[in-house]
């Protein structure tokens, strides 16, 4: 990892080459885009030359632009080697101050403060994003071009007043987020994933393959993650609910977490495999390492991606094959999506029972279709049925999770598969949440409930000495 020193000399040298007082606005289509599902509009823009960090086009960017540029020639880059972040921090404020002095730039102590504070977290951090990194309240940051920047909080999309000086500023963020980890992006390499230092996941894509400028996303997860008790008091699960899929995972069922993007399958992933007997040696394997797994005796594995050259990528696949000959009792994939479905169900089948995953798909019966689907787009060309008996042999439960429109997440099915009907894949539902409405304050409306039906495992359940709640399967709507 790149000391700090090596990153400000770095910051130095592209700030130098990029950072123009009058770096060039856009043309064209000057009003951000929403994106799907935003709350809220983009707050109006001041006034040009109005003093707010919020004022695009305004003196504030060009005016800290100027400031960051001198600061840099100031640093004593062999000196700040030795300083404490603390100091360092102290440091940059006198120089600051000095700065802002000499140049005799009218500011009262508000914006003083700002400007100091923004240029310390140029400098140190991560620029415009520190503040919402600060926030433990914002789950997700998108930023869609310098200027328009997105969170998520408490289930939401909303805009905010955040933006970076231009594009050449938000490459710089990207840049420093993504070498951090060594890794490069730029116009050969547009595409790369990363993760912050407390495990934040990054996407960045910038053009030419993104046409309105670098796109960033960080997903963030709570310091410490989601509990399977967190999950019932945020109304996401029932504790029947919960109970059974406890059960389910202590006595090896295989199971299979459905739903869209940021439903929180993997929120859910993490607690089902929380679930697994400490005894027992779990192999994750995930593109982005993101499960955080309590017990001793866990390998984790991520996948690499190809180098500049298109060289050294290792896929999912080759790491479920390898695993295989790790003596795993459990093998729990981030997420199935190409050709590894296939040997991860052979896996399932055959001596590792117990393993989990996530699939992409809108309903249980979805996920059913994509699996097929998967195996066909990984070349094997299995006849239809011979597929669908390996799948409904592999895969016991089906747990489907789903955002509603007020943000919430909730366990909207989980189905156990039955075997097969002919042709066709049989489930039976054991739990569901009904929507009846929408509440005055756009919170949505519905219940929980057992269908009634008891399932079909309750008999190995019972082998393994776990005695599920009297009654757990009655259909009464509760939640
Ligand atoms: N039950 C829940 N209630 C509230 N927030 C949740 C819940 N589950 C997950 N979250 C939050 O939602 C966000 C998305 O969760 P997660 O990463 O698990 O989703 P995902 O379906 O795996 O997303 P992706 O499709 O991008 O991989 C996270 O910030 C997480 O903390
Ligand atoms: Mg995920």
């Amino acid at each position: 990892m790149a000391s700090l020193k090596d990153q400000i000399a770095r910051w130095n040298l592209s700030t130098r080459r990029t950072a123009l007082p009058d770096a060039p606005e856009p043309t064209g289509s000057e009003e951000p885009e929403q994106p799907p599902g935003a709350d809220t509009p983009h707050p109006p823009a001041p006034a040009p030359g109005i003093w707010t960090p919020a004022s695009p086009g305004g003196d504030y960017y060009a005016t800290k632009m100027k400031l960051h540029q001198d600061l840099l020639t100031r640093i004593d880059l062999n000196s700040i080697e030795s300083l404490t972040p603390e100091q360092l921090r102290d440091e940059l404020g006198t120089l600051l101050g000095e700065l802002i002095e000499e140049a005799a730039i009218p500011l009262n102590d508000q914006e003083r403060a700002r400007l100091v504070s923004d240029l310390k977290n140029e400098i140190m951090g991560l620029g415009p994003l520190e503040p919402l990194l600060a926030d433990a309240s914002i789950s997700e940051i998108m930023v869609n071009g310098y200027r328009n920047v997105f969170v998520e909080s408490g289930g939401r999309i909303r805009a905010t007043d955040i933006r970076f000086n231009d594009d050449a500023h938000l490459m710089k963020i990207i840049d420093k987020i993504v070498s951090r980890v060594g890794r490069r992006i730029d116009e050969y390499c547009p595409m790369a994933d990363a993760r912050l230092p407390d495990g934040a996941r990054v996407n960045a894509i910038i053009p030419p393959l993104a046409l309105d400028g670098p796109i960033l996303t960080i997903r963030r997860f709570s310091v410490v993650p989601l509990r399977m008790v967190d999950l019932i008091r945020k109304n996401t699960l029932t504790p029947a609910m919960a109970e059974l899929l406890s059960a389910l995972v202590k006595v090896k069922c295989n199971i299979i977490v459905s739903g869209g993007t940021g439903t929180g399958k993997t929120t859910l992933l993490n607690i089902l495999s929380g679930c697994i007997p400490s005894c027992e040696r779990i192999v994750t394997i995930e593109d982005t390492a993101e499960l955080q797994l309590q017990q001793e005796h866990v390998i984790r594995l991520e996948t690499r991606p190809p180098n500049i050259e298109g060289k050294g990528e290792i896929t999912m696949r080759a790491l479920v094959k390898n695993s295989l000959r790790m003596r795993p009792d459990r093998i729990v994939l981030g997420e199935v999506r190409s050709a590894e479905v296939i040997d991860m169900l052979q896996a399932m089948n055959t001596g590792h029972e117990g393993s989990l995953t996530t699939i992409h798909a809108n309903t249980p019966r979805d996920a059913l279709a994509r699996l097929e689907n998967l195996v066909g787009m990984g070349g094997i060309s299995l006849p239809g049925k011979a597929l669908r008996q390996l799948i409904s042999a592999s895969i016991h439960f089906i747990v489907q999770v789903t955002r509603l429109g007020d943000g919430s997440r909730k366990i909207t099915s989980i189905q156990e598969i039955t075997g097969m009907e002919g042709e066709v894949i049989t489930t039976q539902e054991l739990f569901c949440f009904r929507r009846t409405g929408t509440n005055p304050d756009g919170s949505v409306q519905g219940s929980f409930s057992a269908t009634g039906v008891r399932p079909k495992v309750s008999d190995k359940i019972r082998s393994y000495g776990i005695s599920l709640s009297e009654g757990m399967f009655d259909p009464v709507a509760t939640g």
